[in-house]
């Protein structure tokens, strides 16, 4: 009988040093049952490449230990800070994750900031091998004039202020004017612009922090417009369907063509928000209000596409145009940073230079998910490349490039980290966390009042 595993990585779907056909993962995996070894194995990051590629590892190796550092109290990563909460159907991989962390093989370290509280070359020293898998934390910006104006907001921020992320608690966005403009047209803009239009009492029964439905129900935003600087055809957002890209050409067109019925332009007339697509326009300049103290429109370079398909570049034609507007939301996409100076880092692709994931030039060194391959795709996108990381990592374990002799792990790291006054948290001690907030979240009938503040999150756990 097929092992279970093909069934979530099909062979059309494997990288290129797949095990030949005749190798079977059991066969893959008794080849270590021969060995005494446990290697020490440490993930740098708790989203879903952290997890994914943990998971690959456990279940691949019979003794393999992996121990997961995550800078954040909690664990997650995009799913807790990124996933809209009207899409809590995509939060149930927090179910397989935390199978994995309650393996007696899994130890989850939170609230430690790899690079600042633990250098890579520490944990390369405690571990067989070191996999970052620590994501895009940044917004990639628009670099035009303005976008410092108060008004001007990264997408990534309102993501991260409706969705409980610690920093970004206090942005108090301003949702006083009337239209709303967002930059970019992937899945991200579709997100917000959502979040920015729904009826709060759809999101009241959701995980959206107490402090954003206050905020959305008192907004006074009617209008979003989702800006693109190239056409229909290049648009990054996607469908749940097969043939995407015809079936949303399609959708596109119905909706821009068809004359509606009676009821529909009744209710589309009374309709108290709305919003739109705007083709065909490249950000140009965040244009002041009068007395220059925040943002109140947007000046957009009319373009034309060069090229065809998906891969036309948009160029100015040299007409603008002014769009009011008082708030801007840019979303144009995450970027990755350098984690530390000894690990290599490719600042214009963003992405830790890598082949198949093994990073380049420094042996036992491994990277997944968004770091390893940039800020796009799905959570089933990052489960692949994860698991093919953690397969490559197996392979060089077979093959003996990873370091010989026991590795200390986790008691080295605890050790450093105890000297430098850090306080790791356990899977448990999220678990306690998780439990506080579901029974905050009871009362208002949401499934959790998310915790926002670290130092209440560190008092709750007893420091
Ligand atoms: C707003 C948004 C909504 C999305 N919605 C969906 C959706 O509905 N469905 C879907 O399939 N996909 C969705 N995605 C895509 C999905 O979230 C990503 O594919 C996935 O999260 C990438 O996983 P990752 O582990 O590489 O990165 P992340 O999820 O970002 O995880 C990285 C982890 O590393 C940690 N970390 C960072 N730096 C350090 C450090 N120095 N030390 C220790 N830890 C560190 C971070 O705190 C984080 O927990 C969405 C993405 C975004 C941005
Ligand atoms: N529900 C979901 O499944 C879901 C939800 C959210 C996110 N995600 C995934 O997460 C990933 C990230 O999403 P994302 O929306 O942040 O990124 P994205 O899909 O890469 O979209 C970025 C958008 O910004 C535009 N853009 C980039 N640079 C620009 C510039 N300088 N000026 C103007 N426009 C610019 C891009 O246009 P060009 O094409 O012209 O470059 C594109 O429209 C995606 O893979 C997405 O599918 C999934």
């Amino acid at each position: 009988m097929a092992p279970r595993c093909w069934r979530w990585w099909p062979w059309s779907a494997w990288p290129r040093t797949r095990l030949p056909p005749s190798e079977s993962t059991q066969s893959f995996r008794q080849q270590f049952s021969t060995q005494e070894q446990t290697p020490q194995i440490c993930v740098v990051g708790s989203g879903p490449a952290g997890f994914y590629t943990a998971q690959h590892l456990l279940k691949h190796h019979p003794r393999a230990h992996v121990d997961i550092y995550e800078k954040q109290l909690v664990p997650f990563g995009l799913v807790r800070f990124g996933v809209a909460p009207d899409h809590p159907e995509v939060k149930n991989v927090i179910n397989t994750f935390t199978q994995t962390a309650h393996s007696d093989r899994c130890a989850f370290h939170g609230n430690v900031v790899v690079g600042r509280d633990v250098t890579v070359q520490e944990l390369r020293d405690a571990y067989h091998a070191v996999v970052l898998s620590y994501g895009a934390e940044d917004h990639r910006g628009l670099e035009i004039p303005g976008e410092e104006l108060p008004g001007v907001l990264s997408a990534r921020a309102f993501v991260g202020w409706y969705n409980g992320l610690p920093e970004n608690r206090k942005l108090a966005p301003d949702l006083s004017c009337d239209t709303a403009v967002v930059l970019g047209q992937g899945n991200v803009a579709l997100d917000v612009a959502r979040i920015l239009l729904t009826p709060p009492e759809y999101l009241e029964k959701t995980d959206i922090t107490a402090a954003a439905l206050g905020a959305l129900r008192q907004s006074q935003v009617k209008t979003v417009w989702i800006v693109g600087r190239r056409g229909p055809l290049q648009v990054a957002f996607t469908i749940k369907v097969p043939r995407p890209r015809k079936r949303l050409m399609e959708l596109l067109l119905r909706a821009a063509m068809e004359k509606p019925g009676v009821a529909e332009a009744a209710r589309r007339a009374s309709a108290s928000r709305a919003w739109g697509l705007r083709f065909f326009r490249s950000p140009q300049q965040v244009l002041p209000s009068p007395d220059g103290r925040r943002a109140a429109g947007i000046r957009l370079a009319v373009t034309r596409l060069e090229g065809v398909g998906e891969a036309a570049r948009a160029v100015p034609t040299g007409d603008v145009e002014d769009l009011p507007c008082g708030l801007v939301l840019s979303s144009i996409g995450y970027k990755s940073c350098p984690i530390d100076p000894s690990v290599p880092f490719d600042p214009k692709l963003g992405v830790i230079p890598n082949v198949e994931g093994r990073v380049v030039d420094v042996p036992g060194l491994y990277c997944s998910g968004w770091v390893k391959r940039g800020p796009t795709g799905v959570i089933t996108t990052t489960m692949t490349d994860s698991f093919a990381t953690g397969h490559i990592l197996l392979q060089d374990l077979i093959a003996g490039l990873l370091p010989s002799g026991p590795r200390p792990g986790y008691a080295a790291i605890k050790a450093l980290l105890g000297s430098r006054g850090v306080w790791p948290v356990s899977f448990s001690d999220w678990e306690k966390l998780d439990a506080e907030e579901v029974s905050r979240g009871q009362g208002a009938g949401k499934p959790r009042e998310k915790l926002l503040d670290p130092q209440e999150m560190l008092w709750l756990l007893g420091h």
